[in-house]
């Protein structure tokens, strides 16, 4: 009842829509839609009431709440079907591989206000303060083969990169394989989680910790050097809705363009987004530390690195940038 209310609202946008027509048209009592009316302003709506003119919609919360995701998404899968949207949660990987394997739809997101248990790579975790960011995780249910899974992570890089650079103009760009950086500091990180047999794909969760929202000081101490957020970058505070709206779009464009045409544009895409690319880089793996030249990735998506003259395939471990300048972006 009460999203069938706001969307009689929206449609009227910035007039007034008289107690009587929402009855009518609803088939319910002037009280009841008063009491909802009511319950709305308390989640955060904005409803103007004039007596004799009726109510309209002034604004909406800042919250990513399913009916304000649907209503202007354009996605045909993505967010349509099943939202689970959750004020707080450990993790919403961890409740989107639950529901995959509960058998949600491909498409199906999960979103969280904020997490007390948010996961990063290496078993790190990720700081997810309420209403501050965007934490979603997607399941998707990809047609090739587990080996080409990690490169789910790049197809998302790159989605989300791109919807960033198009809703704030905040030119972030990416460091191999999953962190979107903006002037050497992280405000994107992802986490790609797969359930396979030996030749297919369960399901994927694609799990984004964007930080849109978070002012400097309110990261932990141990994050401020290496963390910032969107409002920083962009120096106003961004509203999250439009930009999750966009990173839904771009995810599923990309995702469609690499089950039509294969990987190959969108490793291209990579390529051009890459703050990697052209940097010395120090590569840490588990018992040894090296450093070289970032060239490209390869048709895998591994990186390729000039060592003393020979190019070694970087698969696994965690690559630092060093920047030459301090102006890496
Ligand atoms: C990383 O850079 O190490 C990856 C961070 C991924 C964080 C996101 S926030 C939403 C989703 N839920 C999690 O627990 N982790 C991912």
């Amino acid at each position: 009842m009460r999203t069938s209310i706001l969307n009689m609202l929206r449609n009227y946008s910035n007039e007034y829509l008289s107690g009587e027509e929402i009855s009518r048209q609803l088939a319910v009592s002037r009280t009841a839609i008063w009491k909802h009316i009511q319950t709305l302003k308390q989640g955060g709506y904005e409803i103007e009431a004039h007596p004799r003119r009726g109510y309209r919609l002034k604004g909406v919360p800042d919250f990513l709440l399913p009916d304000e995701i649907r209503d202007q998404l354009q996605t045909k899968t993505l967010g349509q079907k099943e939202i689970f949207y959750l004020e707080n949660i450990d993790s919403t990987n961890n409740e989107a591989k639950k529901q995959a394997n509960l058998g949600c739809h491909e498409g199906a997101i999960v979103l969280s206000e904020m997490q007390n248990g948010g996961r990063g790579r290496i078993s790190r975790s990720w700081f997810s303060p309420a209403g501050k960011g965007i934490w979603l995780s997607v399941v998707l249910r990809p047609p090739f083969h587990p080996y080409d899974a990690p490169k789910c992570t790049l197809l998302a890089a790159v989605a989300v990169t791109k919807a960033i650079r198009s809703v704030t103009q905040v030119q972030c760009g990416i460091k191999w394989p999953n962190d979107i950086l903006y002037e050497g500091k992280k405000i994107v990180g992802i986490l790609t989680e797969m359930n396979a047999e030996m030749d297919a794909i369960n399901h994927v969760v694609i799990g984004m910790g964007i930080n849109v929202n978070i002012s400097q000081e309110e990261f932990p101490l141990e994050l401020r050097q290496i963390a910032t957020s969107l409002s920083v970058a962009a120096d106003k505070p961004i509203p999250r809705l439009p930009l999750l709206q966009e990173i839904l779009s771009a995810l599923e464009k990309e995702y469609h363009k690499v089950i039509q045409h294969g990987f190959v544009e969108m490793l291209d895409e990579w390529r051009e987004l890459s703050v990697t690319l052209g940097q010395t880089v120090d590569i840490i793996g588990a018992s040894e530390k090296s450093s070289g030249l970032a060239v490209d990735i390869d048709k895998d998506g591994a990186l390729l690195v000039e060592i003393e003259g020979r190019i070694e395939k970087i698969i696994a471990g965690d690559v630092s940038i060093r920047p030459r300048s301090k102006n890496l972006l």
